[in-house]
């Protein structure tokens, strides 16, 4: 074992920074054997040191000057686990000028400014560690980035949000509103510090950037990627679907096409003979298809204190061993040209329509016009019985390009006997 102790410094102690020391304390001989290196966690940045936290350490270890931690010569590396862009970025590019390696799990940084901090760990001959920003304890950062490194990857379909995954399966399985099931993911820890986040699609869409940075070699900017929450995603769909052989899923989707790269986020109608059919809770599961290997499935707990500290004391045993080797390991994936990507109404998908209609003559007739018009050919009818006059009608379509499919949906709330507000999902293909 390596005789100088190498000193760890950890930049935030929430969900995910309590399990990294609730970790330690169970795993710390195995890692330090397995890494031969002697290393210890020195101090800890939060912004209240006096809230009661579950896990007993001397007052002495925490500070709420990053200082302490970022200009401390002594430690070699550092774990943010704040979050967020902002103090994050700046204590992370501070770390990496001043030679130490980092190890984060900010899908929101990693994002939006993983190639600018990527860049700046490559000037500085270290390098920073991302593995618990997609899919909590799931290991798919590694693979992406060395096991399938020689495969050309056409496509990443994957449930990379725990907290919408749990509130999504406790609303199916449950019959709990979206409200309480919510309240039971924050108390879980599985919710980001701001859940729209989570609800809105954005932590997914982060996630998703990272893994397509990885497979497809581009950087993207998050704005042009396609984000549709689970704000909408109503108890009757969640029950229509399954009436229809089918569960409601948010599905993060990145795949290369012949005309581009095309990445999207959104609630989607998943077959329930679909393997990712049957990922609940905050279970995550993410595909992978590559021109050589074919279909690869990772899947596990995608949030949550324990699982994410794996990933994140993983990433500093790999930093360990850089530090105790001297082996200079800087960043390893090449740098990424922009993307641009397809839009959203330029792709194919099946579309589920629900809507409420007037239970009068000639509404289906209408409905067939409008969608015959726009080549939009339908695959699945069903109205029930009407109550006060007014029939529900579900649908679902083969596949349509997006545009010809709103064109037509378009035309159809324009219809006098339709009410507005339908709720309109995409199909998994
Ligand atoms: P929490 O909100 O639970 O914890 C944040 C911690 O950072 C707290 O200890 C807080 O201090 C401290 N902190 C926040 N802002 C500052 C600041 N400006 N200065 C000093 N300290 C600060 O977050 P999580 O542990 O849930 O998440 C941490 C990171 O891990 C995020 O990037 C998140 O996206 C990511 N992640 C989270 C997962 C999860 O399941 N929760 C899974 C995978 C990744 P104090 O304790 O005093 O309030
Ligand atoms: N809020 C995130 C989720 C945490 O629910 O998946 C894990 O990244």
């Amino acid at each position: 074992m390596g005789k100088d102790l190498i000193k760890v410094g950890m930049l935030g102690m929430g969900t995910v920074g309590s399990g990294v020391v609730e970790l330690l304390k169970r795993n710390s001989d195995q890692i330090k054997e397995k890494t031969e290196t002697a290393f210890a966690l020195t101090k800890i940045l939060v912004r209240d040191p006096s809230r009661p936290r579950n896990i007993e350490l001397a007052q002495e270890i925490f500070t709420t000057n990053p200082d302490d931690i970022i200009e401390d010569p002594s430690i070699s590396i550092i774990i943010e686990l704040i979050g967020g862009i902002e103090p994050a970025r700046d204590y992370i590019r501070r770390a990496l000028q001043s030679g130490k390696y980092v190890i984060t799990a900010n899908k929101d940084l990693m994002a939006a400014h993983g190639e600018e901090l990527l860049s700046t760990a490559r000037e500085n001959k270290r390098n920073i560690f991302y593995e618990g920003s997609v899919g909590g304890g799931i290991p798919i950062i590694r693979p992406l980035r060395h096991s399938l490194v020689a495969d050309q990857v056409k496509r990443i379909v994957g449930i990379v949000n725990g907290t919408t995954n749990y509130i999504l399966t406790r609303m199916a399985q449950d019959n709990l509103n979206f409200e309480d099931a919510l309240c039971q993911a924050q108390k879980l820890g599985f919710a980001e510090a701001d859940p729209s986040s989570d609800i809105e699609g954005r932590d997914a869409a982060y996630k998703l950037i990272i893994m397509s940075g990885l497979a497809f070699g581009f950087y993207i900017d998050p704005g042009q990627v396609y984000i549709e929450g689970i704000g909408k995603v109503t108890r009757e769909d969640i029950d229509y679907a399954r009436e229809i052989g089918y569960v409601i899923k948010l599905v993060a989707i990145g795949e290369q096409l012949p005309d581009g790269l095309a990445l999207r986020v959104h609630p989607t109608l998943v077959s329930h003979e679909h393997p990712l059919a049957s990922v609940s809770n905050e279970f995550n599961a993410i595909f992978v298809e590559g021109d050589a290997v074919g279909e690869v499935m990772f899947y596990g707990r995608g949030a949550g204190s324990l699982p994410t500290a794996s990933a994140v004391l993983a990433d500093m045993a790999e930093a360990l061993r850089c530090i105790r080797r001297q082996a200079v390991n800087g960043v390893i994936e090449g740098a990424k040209k922009q993307a641009s990507l397809i839009p959203i109404d330029k792709l194919k998908s099946c579309f589920y329509l629900r809507f409420l209609a007037d239970d009068r003559p000639g509404v289906f007739a209408a409905l067939a016009n409008v969608f015959g018009d726009e080549q939009v050919s339908l695959d699945m009818v069903i109205q029930k019985r009407r109550v006060n006059n007014t029939a529900e009608i579900v649908l679902v379509t083969h596949m349509v390009v997006e545009e010809a499919f709103n064109r037509a949906l378009e035309k159809v709330i324009s219809l006098p006997a339709i009410r507005p507000n339908p709720s309109k999902f995409r199909l998994l293909g």
